[in-house]
């Protein structure tokens, strides 16, 4: 079906003492049923009142994504979280005491008044308090509870700059903050609190040793290995990927990165350290060696990669342990999105009969 193109404006905001103006607008086209780009600490959001079925269906329609994938619901405060839960677990109580705002998503029975479209039809519902000034002071303006997945067309990369945001969606949405990069780089963790114990369906910037140090033990179900059967809808094993192919290489990548460019191909090669070599089909990121920094850079260099049209993506894998979890996870969903389906393992190709 052919839709109209409309105009997407791109507002600048400041990041920590955002313009009452540009607020207000923002509020207002949520309150009617609007669609709203905006910065979280994490990642761009594509915001619409979570209490409005309508301006849901907005969200899905201008990101292409399946209906089957439930939304995080963005909240202003504590006792905002508890209007769209239908029980407050203790657990709940003790995690957004320490973590929210923050990265941090808590899944929940859900209250009658959010629609099931938000939810994808499921019983629970996903919701955190983002620490980001511009999220926050629209979330007060607007008054309402605000779902809003990651900024980016379905499947694709996730924003971490208006840039981004305006390169994916351009065209279809009518708004979006603009408040410079985000600090995070990565969406936030996502907790099952449904389940006992707590399951952790997405790692993310708070770590599953942070979160047992307050409630103790956690199912660990999200591995940073790819090809699993999957928990819950948001753990789709294909996600977060570049347009080209992405490769993860453990240990020194250079010969591999040698033979594709040999073959003509022109590689983009994330890595820690400066390569003393060059080639004229190559483009070098080196990312920080510092989990959190790289978190902070990564999306941004792989749209870079994106941006430059490079055919090939070659990263080195980052290091094991707790804090790169998240980008672990990231990288290898990215890469399982860029080979053919034909060299996947069977059960995972039929795992959606019918999809
Ligand atoms: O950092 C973030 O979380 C960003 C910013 C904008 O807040 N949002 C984000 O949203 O990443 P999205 O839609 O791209 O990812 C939401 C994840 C998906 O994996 C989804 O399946 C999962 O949360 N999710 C949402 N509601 C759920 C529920 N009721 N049960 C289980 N998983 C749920
Ligand atoms: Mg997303």
């Amino acid at each position: 079906m052919a839709r109209k193109a409309i105009e997407t404006e791109v507002v600048r905001v400041d990041a920590q003492r955002p313009e009452e103006e540009a607020i207000a607008r923002a509020a207002e086209m949520l309150r009617r049923g609007g669609l709203v780009a905006f910065p979280t600490e994490t990642v761009y959001g594509l915001g619409a009142n979570a209490l409005d079925a309508e301006a849901i269906a907005r969200i899905y329609e201008a990101k292409g994504r399946p209906a089957s994938n439930p939304l995080i619901v963005h909240v202003a405060d504590a006792e905002a979280a508890r209007q769209v839960v239908a029980a407050w677990a203790e657990a709940a109580g003790r995690l957004a005491a320490r973590f929210w705002p923050g990265p941090l998503t808590l899944v929940l029975p859900k209250r009658e008044a959010i629609p099931e479209i938000v939810t994808a039809g499921g019983p629970t519902v996903a919701v955190r308090i983002p620490a980001h000034a511009v999220a926050l002071a629209l979330l007060r303006a607007a008054a309402v509870p605000i779902a809003a997945p990651s900024a980016n067309r379905s499947l694709r990369l996730s924003p971490t700059r208006a840039e981004h945001v305006l390169r994916d969606l351009k065209g279809r949405i009518p708004l979006i903050l603009d408040g410079g990069p985000t600090t995070g780089g990565l969406e936030s963790t996502v907790l099952d609190l449904t389940t006992s114990p707590p399951r952790l369906l997405r790692p993310g910037l708070v770590t599953p040793a942070e979160i047992e140090t307050v409630i103790g033990p956690i199912e660990r179900a999200a591995k940073p290995a790819g090809n699993q059967p999957l928990p819950s809808p948001g753990m789709m094993a294909r996600h977060y990927a570049p347009r080209a192919p992405l490769e993860i290489q453990e240990g020194d990548a250079s010969s591999r990165v040698q033979s594709l460019l040999a073959q003509g191909e022109t590689v983009g090669w994330l890595t820690f350290t400066d390569p003393d070599w060059k080639h004229p089909g190559l483009t070098v990121l080196i990312l920080p060696e510092e989990p959190e920094a790289y978190a902070a850079h990564l999306y941004a260099a792989l749209h870079a990669l994106d941006a430059a049209d490079v055919t090939r993506i070659v990263v080195d894998l980052p290091p094991e342990g707790e804090a790169w979890l998240a980008a672990r996870d990231r990288l290898h969903r990215a890469a399982i999105k860029s080979r053919p389906l034909s060299s996947l393992p069977v059960n995972h190709v039929r795992r959606t009969p019918g999809a």
